[in-house]
């Protein structure tokens, strides 16, 4: 009638030699898909006499099952075999030792801070303000006239809302903290300031520290001394400085503060456009008329401001001759620091 054995071993033999299941599933159904060979035998049972259908048929079937099960174990079998060969691929050794993956303070941040151990150590606390800023802390209380330069549209970044703009400088820190505090008054303020302003030595967004002390006493020379000190802790050597007379609205009389240059100690060159000296901050003695914005009595409390870009301090420190290197985030540029 069927010979069930031979089919059975000659299945056996087709997918001893099988390693995919693509292949596999062709020799499945050249058995028990349509047309195959197992298909057929089932069909063919109407052609069996009556007397014989139920021994063929109980046949056919396990011929049927017995191709299933050969067919699903083999299945199982290339599941596993590919699963290993996916692990050995895939495998790595997470004990190997990698280079350790330092961190590094980027060079704004690490003077910032310097800057600010410095005037906390001779006592200046430290004051936030925000960088979207009323126009009235940043120029009017600031004695800035409505017609002054600085408030030209070319300097200045405005917001999309009547009375505020982005910060041009961190002297509106002064008069938030006058405005809240009595004197005596030692603060620093550290943080971001914006101008149209875009070129090697300067960006549209960089960095200020602006100083303030207002007491009873304190005069010209003690604001000459804390800058003086100041800049001889921060380049760590005696480097000359020399105040030279100049303009701010807010302060009278102003100075700007020059010390010499760290990059050909004073004999001159490209950096100090061949002077010799660098400018580093401006400052002065509070204004009256900003003192008495604030509420503050000015025939019986003076005080003294300074402010200084961070960008040029670090530049000058470290010696950096491009403002862009400290946004662009360059790996072999912070790696240094
Ligand atoms: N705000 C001034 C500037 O940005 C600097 C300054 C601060 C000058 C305090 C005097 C006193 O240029």
């Amino acid at each position: 009638m069927i010979d069930a054995e031979s089919i059975i071993r000659e299945l056996e033999r087709e997918i001893a030699s099988v390693s995919e299941q693509e292949k596999l599933l062709k020799i499945k159904s050249k058995y028990i898909g349509k047309g195959g060979i197992v298909t057929n035998l089932i069909s063919r049972i109407k052609e069996i006499p009556p007397d014989q259908r139920k021994e063929y048929g109980r046949k056919v079937n396990l011929i049927k099952e017995k191709v299933e099960e050969l067919i699903t174990k083999k299945q199982e079998e290339i599941r596993r075999e590919e699963e290993r060969r996916r692990l050995e691929r895939e495998w790595e050794d997470i004990t190997v030792p990698v280079e350790p993956l330092v961190g590094h303070i980027h060079p704004l941040t690490r003077t910032l801070d310097r800057i600010i151990d410095i005037f906390r150590s001779m006592g200046f606390r430290v004051k936030e303000g925000p960088e979207i800023e009323l126009e009235k802390y940043n120029f009017d209380m600031l004695n800035i006239p409505p017609d002054h330069p600085a408030r030209d549209m070319q300097d200045t970044f405005y917001v999309n809302k009547e009375g505020y703009l982005l910060r041009t400088h961190t002297s509106p820190v002064q008069i938030r903290v006058m405005l809240e505090e009595k004197p005596p008054i030692y603060m620093v303020a550290p943080g971001k300031v914006y101008r149209r302003d875009d070129d090697p030595t300067h960006s549209p967004m960089f960095h200020q520290v602006e100083g303030l002390a207002v007491s009873e006493d304190v005069n010209f020379g003690n604001m000459k001394f804390v800058i003086e000190e100041f800049l001889k802790t921060f380049f760590e050597e005696n480097v000359p400085v020399r105040f030279r007379v100049s303009y701010f609205p807010f302060t009278e009389p102003s100075a700007e503060v020059d010390i010499g240059c760290v990059i050909c100690e004073g004999k001159g060159c490209r950096v100090c456009k061949e002077t010799g000296w660098l400018e580093v901050m401006g400052c002065g003695m509070v204004h009256p008329a900003v003192l008495e914005n604030c509420g503050i009595d000015s025939q019986r409390y003076q005080g003294f401001a300074f402010g200084m870009g961070v960008e040029r301090l670090c530049m000058l420190y470290y010696g950096i001759d491009n403002i862009k290197l400290f946004y662009e985030n360059d790996l072999r540029f912070l790696r240094q620091f």
